[in-house]
């Protein structure tokens, strides 16, 4: 349905070393190739300088996985847009679960953080997705429409160069992934809610993310509007990780 490129981005969350880090990306560039999907790997702050020098001239792009709503400033531990930038880096998450969970990151500062990473020329994946009491509740569609709303909002015109994954929380980290069908169902929500925002929604990537491995990716990446994933614990083993990239490449339109 889509002719955009398909990506596969991995979250390693706070995993790695400096040891492990080298022997993972080996591993991917060693079977990697020059894919027909977008790859990325979301990696740790200290290791940006590490992982952008072991991915140059790969088709592997560099993502960190936190920015601060701020542009420069008296904000102890944090990380600009722009001091991503300066490592190359391509895309960066925002709004993680894990983020708004143990840090409290609400709508607003999600969106401010979408909007730095945009003025830096980062292209900020917003993460969105509602926990098992909302799903049970029947919240979801809200839940995630006004996630991505304040995004939209604070975002304008800007807003057909973000990428979107859909992680429900309850299949983050569990090994329960949401069926093809439920993952589908939300996908056409936020592509409708981005078709009323933007002309351009069609070249948004929508990715899932949540459990998604070797063994579920094909079918979950076949929905038309999944156009890639965001995955965690099975983007820390190259194998598993190659084989969700072969999935995406072998769906691509
Ligand atoms: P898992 O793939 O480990 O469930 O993690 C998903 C995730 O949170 C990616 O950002």
């Amino acid at each position: 349905m889509t002719e955009k490129k398909k990506l596969i981005a991995g979250n390693w969350k706070m995993n790695g070393s400096l040891q492990a880090n080298a022997a993972l990306l080996q591993g991917l560039r060693d079977g990697i190739g020059q894919p027909a999907c977008n790859v990325a790997v979301a990696v740790p702050a200290p290791y940006l300088a590490q992982v952008q020098a072991l991915v140059a001239g790969s088709a592997i792009a560099l993502a960190a996985q936190d920015v601060s709503q701020h542009e420069a400033g008296a904000f102890t531990g944090e990380s600009s847009a722009a001091m991503l930038r300066d490592f190359g880096t391509r895309y960066v998450l925002v709004g993680h679960s894990e983020r708004r969970q143990y840090h409290g990151e609400s709508d607003a500062v999600v969106a401010a953080k979408a909007k730095q990473a945009l003025a830096a020329g980062i292209t900020p994946i917003v993460c969105v997705g509602e926990t098992l009491e909302q799903r049970e509740a029947g919240q979801t569609e809200a839940v995630v429409k006004r996630q991505l709303a304040a995004v939209i909002q604070a975002n304008g015109h800007c807003i057909s160069e973000i990428v979107v994954a859909y992680e429900p929380v309850w299949a983050i980290g569990t090994g329960r992934t949401a069926t093809p069908e439920q993952a589908q169902a939300v996908h056409a929500v936020l592509r409708a809610q981005l078709a009323a925002a933007t002309a351009q929604a069609g070249r948004i990537a929508l990715l899932y993310g949540g459990s998604m491995n070797a063994a579920n990716a094909a079918q979950l990446l076949a929905q038309p509007d999944i156009d890639g994933g965001l995955v965690g614990g099975a983007s820390l083993k190259a194998a598993d990780f190659l084989q969700i990239i072969a999935a995406a490449q072998s769906n691509q339109a």
